[in-house]
C-alpha cells in the first residue's frame, strides 16, 4: 500500500511525464512544417511517445499498489521555437527538470521506506541518464554545425541512429 506522501509525490511525477510527452509533441508538430527535417520530426514524435509510456508505467503501478493515479490538467506548452537548437536546448533543459522531479521522487521512498516504490523507480533513474546524455549529444552536434546548412542535412539524416546508439 502507498502512503499518501508516496501517492501525492508519484501523481506529480505522473502529471510531469505527460507534460513531457505534451511537450515534445509540440516540438515534433513544430518541426513537422519545417522543410527537410523529416527524421527530427520522427524523433520528437517518437519522444513524444515515449513519455506517454513513462505516465502510463506510473499510472499502472499506483493503481496496482492500492492507490488512485490521477489524470492530470495540462497547460500548453510551447508551440513554436526560433531554431532546430533552440528545440534541442529546450529539450535538455525539460529532461535536467525532469531528472530532479525523479530524485524528488526518490527522496520521498526512502524517508517513507517505501523499498518497492523506490525499486520500481530505479528504471527511470537509469532512463533519465540515458535521456540526459542524448539530449547533450544532440546539442553538441548542433553547435559544431552552427548555421552549416549541409551539417543540417546530415543531423538529420543521424538523429534516428544517434538516438538508437544511445538507448542500446
Ligand atoms: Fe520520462 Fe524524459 O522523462
Amino acid at each position: 500500500m502507498l502512503s499518501k506522501k508516496m501517492q501525492k509525490q508519484l501523481n506529480e511525477q505522473i502529471k510531469i511525464e505527460a507534460e513531457s510527452s505534451q511537450v515534445y509533441l509540440a516540438m515534433a508538430s513544430w518541426a513537422e512544417i519545417q522543410p527537410g527535417i523529416d527524421n527530427v520530426t520522427a524523433f520528437f514524435y517518437q519522444h513524444s511517445e515515449e513519455e506517454r509510456q513513462h505516465m502510463l508505467k506510473l499510472i499502472h503501478f499506483v493503481n496496482e499498489r492500492g492507490g488512485f493515479a490521477t489524470v492530470p490538467a495540462l497547460p500548453q506548452p510551447q508551440l513554436t521555437f526560433p531554431s532546430i537548437k533552440h528545440a534541442f536546448a529546450a529539450l535538455l533543459k525539460h529532461e535536467e527538470f525532469v531528472s530532479e522531479s525523479i530524485n524528488k521522487c526518490i527522496e520521498v521512498s526512502l524517508e517513507e521506506k517505501d523499498y518497492a516504490t523506490n525499486n520500481f523507480l530505479q528504471w527511470y533513474v537509469a532512463e533519465q541518464i540515458e535521456e540526459e546524455a542524448l539530449a547533450r549529444t544532440m546539442n553538441d552536434k548542433l553547435e559544431l554545425i552552427g548555421d552549416d546548412k549541409s551539417g543540417m542535412y546530415l543531423f538529420d539524416k543521424d538523429i534516428l541512429t544517434i538516438s538508437i546508439d544511445i538507448e542500446q
